[in-house]
């Protein structure tokens, strides 16, 4: 085969088979096929699209690049939830223990965070000792004692995507909605969960900027699941505000622990019963939506699923009571308070922002290589579309860094105050196909 005659063939639009994707990441990944030309197929796709057939192709030639995973040791049903990445989202810190509760086990991998994105591994190892790095028997022995188990990715996992991803990064081809789903369902497929369930993020902290665009990378990902015969489905969450009121690591830890108390904020309960309502669908537990959420509210409410959140930690090696006591565990030189100058109704300008805001304060890096302070982060006493009168308290910045003023100043510019309410809500569509329900 010729790689110039593939990228012809993808200037012109026409349809590559099978084997052609399978020829191309291959020897990308051996280094046959060189960069620059990597870069000019990828931009042909940015411009002309990829049929489903293709996308799937692309999805399995990715996942063939590297190791997969076998459940066929775990008992029971296997459920897996994936999050295109948002500010404040520790989602799968509640979604996990209200799933594993009804049997069906919780079998993830999930990544760091960067730049204004947190990670759900970034998150846990805020208790100490707590690991992602755990061996496959571990991993299925947590899944069938705890009904949790997250694994941290390892560059073993579809290696296609971290050279191809590294690539587009500098090639301006990564707003490409083939090239994303493919990227992310091959490192979802690669564990056999029986569902899945995605939280794809909308709005100013998100890559997806409107629903139009949304709706496209749910439905393509819906597909390649679908051709993978996984039982999957999709919600289409806001993230022209941030997703709770904790924004960092172990803060974000206390906050699923609250929630998980009946102590949450609103828009997270309402979205973590949603993903795990379709969950609990997909596995034949509940008939609607409606009904699982109804019961995954009162198990929040009397607390009977948290302690499978500390079991999860506890069993991965980490000290949960750092988050039982977390007054004394997680304490910042500077406590930053930032309050309403005016009454009306608190509007974030820019999710991002925000989040970027918390990375500058040491709770996320700006490059792969920096560290993480576990106890920075952002406290919004008050949120999105909530009254607030001149004089409260809008948010507390936790910082050990110096730069005082300039957070400061940059949280104040962050929200206005409006007159108005906007009343968007959490979720802005569910894409799930309930007649699926045990495919
Ligand atoms: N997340 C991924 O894993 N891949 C992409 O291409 C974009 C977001």
């Amino acid at each position: 085969m010729n790689f110039a005659e593939i990228i012809e063939k993808k200037k012109h639009r026409e349809e590559l088979s099978t084997d052609e994707i399978k020829w191309l990441i291959s020897n990308y990944i051996t280094g046959d096929v060189p960069d620059y030309q990597m870069a000019s197929f990828a931009m042909a796709v940015w411009f002309n699209q990829m049929t489903s057939q293709e996308t799937s192709d692309l999805t399995q030639a990715m996942i063939d690049s590297g190791i997969t995973y076998d459940l066929s040791q775990v008992s029971g049903r296997k459920a897996d939830k994936h999050s295109t990445g948002g500010v404040g989202d520790k989602t799968s810190l509640i979604f996990s223990p209200l799933v594993a509760s009804f049997g069906v086990k919780v079998a993830k991998l999930s990544g760091r965070g960067l730049g204004q994105t947190g990670g759900t591994i970034d998150k846990l190892e805020s208790c100490p000792g707590w690991t992602g790095e755990i061996s496959n028997e571990e991993f299925i022995h947590n899944l069938n004692t705890v009904g949790i188990s997250i694994m941290a990715q390892s560059s073993a996992v579809v290696p296609a995507d971290k050279k191809l991803y590294a690539l587009r990064d500098v090639t301006g081809t990564v707003d490409s909605i083939p090239l994303i789903s493919a990227s992310i369902m091959s490192k979802k497929l690669v564990v056999p969960a029986d569902s899945i369930i995605l939280d794809v993020k909308m709005g100013s902290g998100a890559f997806m900027k409107d629903l139009d665009s949304a709706i496209e990378l749910s439905n393509t990902m819906i597909e390649i699941g679908k051709h993978h015969h996984r039982n999957i489905g999709a919600m289409i969450t806001n993230m022209d505000r941030p997703l709770g009121r904790a924004i960092g690591n172990a803060i974000e830890v206390k906050e699923a622990w609250d929630t998980l108390h009946g102590r949450g904020p609103d828009d997270l309960v309402e979205l973590c019963t949603t993903a795990a309502a379709i969950t609990l669908m997909q596995n034949g537990i509940f008939k609607t939506i409606e009904e699982g959420k109804t019961e995954l509210v009162k198990k929040l409410n009397d607390g009977s699923t948290a302690h499978f959140l500390k079991d999860f930690i506890e069993a991965q090696h980490g000290d949960f009571s750092v988050i039982e006591n977390y007054d004394q565990h997680f304490t910042t030189k500077h406590a930053i308070q930032i309050f309403a100058k005016q009454d009306g109704f608190l509007k974030f300008n820019s999710t991002d922002e925000l989040g970027l805001l918390s990375m500058r304060l040491g709770a996320g890096r700006a490059r792969k290589e920096d560290s993480i302070d576990f106890a920075a982060g952002i406290y919004l006493h008050k949120s999105s579309d909530e009254a607030v009168k001149n004089g409260d308290l809008v948010m507390t910045l936790f910082t050990n860094r110096d730069d005082v003023a300039n957070f400061e100043k940059d949280a104040y510019a962050l929200f206005d105050i409006n007159a108005q309410q906007t009343n968007e809500p959490t979720i802005l569509k569910v894409m799930y196909n309930v007649s699926e329900v045990n495919n």
